[in-house]
């Protein structure tokens, strides 16, 4: 990719289609090889990338009716892209994947993505948008904090192999239109007291 950031309008976000896998893949192994290295070993890198991005697994993914993965694209070139899955709860849209190209990070598309994000869960009657960030990950909790998101968990997840995520849960309220005349439900960025009120597992 070339140096110069996109500005906001330069990019649009699609669905991704079976094409654009190898795409994703490579640009997927570019970030994380460039920013996990500090977070994660090298070996757990390899690891997850084999579980999470291996072709048929996305590919079997683009099939399921629980799973929307999507794209960022400058002038038909893919920068980022995230995916939604049904969570366990019934209330809630997990983003289970963002990931921006490390000369695009700080110009705004993650957070487009994010809104996208939000907008689906609102269109599937969905009250929290969630997901799982390493506790190491400052960039991302910085980026999830700024668009709406707050701590509400912290999990240690075995995920085979002796290797763990140790994450924390941020959640963002889903907006709903208020009926005409009616106050909106507290919306934006959620306080976590205010959260933890509401939400219970
Ligand atoms: C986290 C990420 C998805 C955010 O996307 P983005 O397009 O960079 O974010 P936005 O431009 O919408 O938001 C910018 C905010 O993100 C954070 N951020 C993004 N890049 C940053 C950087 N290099 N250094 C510090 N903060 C950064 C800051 O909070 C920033 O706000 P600020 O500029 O007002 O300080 C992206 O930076 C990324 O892909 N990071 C590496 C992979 C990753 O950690 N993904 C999340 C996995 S859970």
């Amino acid at each position: 990719m070339t140096a110069a950031r996109p500005t906001s309008n330069q990019v649009s976000i699609g669905t991704l289609a079976a094409a654009d896998i190898e795409a994703v893949r490579a640009l997927a192994h570019e970030v994380w090889h460039k920013h996990y290295p500090s977070i994660i070993t090298v070996e757990q890198i390899a690891y997850m990338l084999a579980q999470r991005y291996a072709p048929d697994v996305i590919a079997a993914e683009l099939r399921r009716d629980d799973v929307w993965w999507h794209k960022a694209t400058v002038a038909g070139r893919i920068i980022a892209f995230s995916a939604c899955v049904l969570s366990e709860r019934s209330d809630e849209l997990k983003l289970d994947k963002l990931y921006v190209h490390n000369e695009a990070q700080r110009g705004g598309v993650g957070g487009k993505l994010i809104d996208n994000a939000a907008k689906l869960a609102a269109r599937l009657g969905k009250t929290w948008l969630v997901l799982a960030v390493n506790k190491n990950n400052a960039q991302a909790i910085g980026a999830y904090e700024k668009h709406g998101f707050a701590i509400c968990e912290s999990v240690v997840k075995d995920i085979g192999e002796g290797f763990v995520m140790d994450d924390f849960i941020m959640a963002r309220h889903v907006e709903k239109e208020a009926p005409s005349g009616q106050q909106a439900e507290p919306n934006g960025k959620p306080k976590a007291r205010w959260w933890s009120l509401k939400r219970e597992r």
